[in-house]
């Protein structure tokens, strides 16, 4: 399936920003979630629209409206957690769920440790979140819990701000479904499972837990 690089002016100016690593916590927050609303706006392009009757001011017409499609946002914990209010600001009625998931710092493999998601997944179009596609892991063992709830994987778009090709290539082999939007396909990981040039850490840097 489909990877959407989103090369926007305003995404890739504030990917810059927040690469830099003389970015500051406060403002590196706000960037994401600036990022997150303009990915979610690439992201949702595809949503079936229909006629609907509304009346201006001055007379009827016929607009156009979002059918009553259902949609579900779910973060990976934590650094996900840092792009949930850029996304709820464009689609306010949609449910959240959450899945916690950390990498072992040895063996970077994932760890989960929580799950809490809207009951009627199979009905909804998901937007997971999580600021960096590294190895694969952590959106591969996110993606599985979202499918052992009832989620179709085409329904599923996985939204990161960074990702690499190994990522991107794990992801792929998992769920081929599954599409991807993601600012950059960076070069490589390092030998600790870090993207490089990448942002660094980005849970720390959304927390300011350096
Ligand atoms: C980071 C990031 C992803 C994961 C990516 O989370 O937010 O969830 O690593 O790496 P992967 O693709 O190799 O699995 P981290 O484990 O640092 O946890 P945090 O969000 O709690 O900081
Ligand atoms: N997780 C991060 O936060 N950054 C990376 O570069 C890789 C994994």
């Amino acid at each position: 399936m489909a990877v959407h690089i989103l090369e926007h002016p305003l995404i890739q100016h504030k990917l810059t920003l927040l690469r830099d690593s003389a970015t500051g916590s406060k403002d590196f927050r706000e960037l994401v979630q600036e990022v997150a609303t303009l990915m979610a706006y690439e992201a949702t392009r595809d949503l079936p629209l229909e006629d609907q009757e509304v009346s201006t001011p001055l007379q009827k017409t016929t607009g156009r409206a979002i059918v009553g499609k259902k949609l579900a946002i779910v973060p990976i914990l934590r650094a996900g957690l840092g792009m949930v209010q850029g996304i709820e600001r464009l689609i306010p009625a949609a449910r959240v769920g959450h899945i916690g998931i950390y990498r072992d710092e040895t063996t970077l493999r994932p760890v989960e440790y929580f799950c809490k998601l809207p009951v009627d997944l199979a009905e909804r179009d998901i937007l997971l979140l999580d600021p960096m596609l590294a190895t694969g892991g952590s959106a591969v063992a996110a993606i599985h819990f979202l499918i052992r709830r009832g989620a179709r994987p085409e329904s599923i778009k996985f939204l990161c701000l960074v990702s690499c090709p190994q990522g991107v290539q794990a992801l792929q082999q998992a769920y081929p479904e599954v599409e991807i939007f993601t600012a950059a396909v960076d070069e490589a990981l390092n030998s600790r499972g870090y993207i490089l040039p990448g942002l660094g850490d980005a849970g720390d840097r959304i927390f300011g837990t350096m």
